[in-house]
């Protein structure tokens, strides 16, 4: 599997992206669709949300080979730390909205942490899921991005 994305990626290819609102009184709406019309720019094959995340929990950590992910907040809020493997300093990004998504293309170091009591994060994922493109080693990313450094 090709590790092209380790040697290139950049914290700035991370993406705040505003979805739609339909708004009323009854509520709102914002809509994540294929094709043309996708706010995301790749087709989503894949959608997987995580819940009853304790306060002082960190997860993620790890980078992905092949797979773009947007994550949403769709409930509360939590942090999300990036990691390019430069040697700067990690972008972070704070979710609270559910009408904004962070992209996060492959070769970014990803932990989540400061998760709000009642928190649900969205990940919606291009490709399937592939525990052969995970890098879940920190030594090993920062191997794929040493000519970073
Ligand atoms: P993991 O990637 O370790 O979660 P995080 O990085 O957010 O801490 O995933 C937790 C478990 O869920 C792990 O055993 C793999 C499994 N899993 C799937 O089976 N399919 C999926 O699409 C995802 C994202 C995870």
């Amino acid at each position: 599997m090709s590790t092209d994305f380790h040697a290139k990626s950049s914290t700035q290819d991370c993406r705040l992206i505003e979805l739609e609102r339909f708004g009323s009184l009854e509520g709102t709406l914002s809509v994540v669709e294929n094709g043309a019309a996708s706010p995301l720019g790749y087709d989503v094959s894949r959608v997987f949300y995580i819940f009853d995340t304790p306060a002082e929990a960190s997860r993620g950590g790890h980078s992905h080979l092949m797979d773009y992910q947007t994550l949403v907040a769709l409930s509360g809020s939590f942090d999300v730390l990036l990691d390019d493997g430069s040697g700067s300093e990690p972008r972070r990004v704070c979710l609270n909205r559910p009408n904004l998504g962070l992209l996060i293309p492959p070769g970014i170091w990803r932990t989540m942490e400061n998760f709000s009591a009642g928190s649900v994060c969205m990940a919606l994922a291009k490709n399937p899921y592939d525990e052969a493109e995970y890098v879940r080693d920190y030594d090993e990313f920062l191997r794929l991005t040493a000519s970073k450094r």
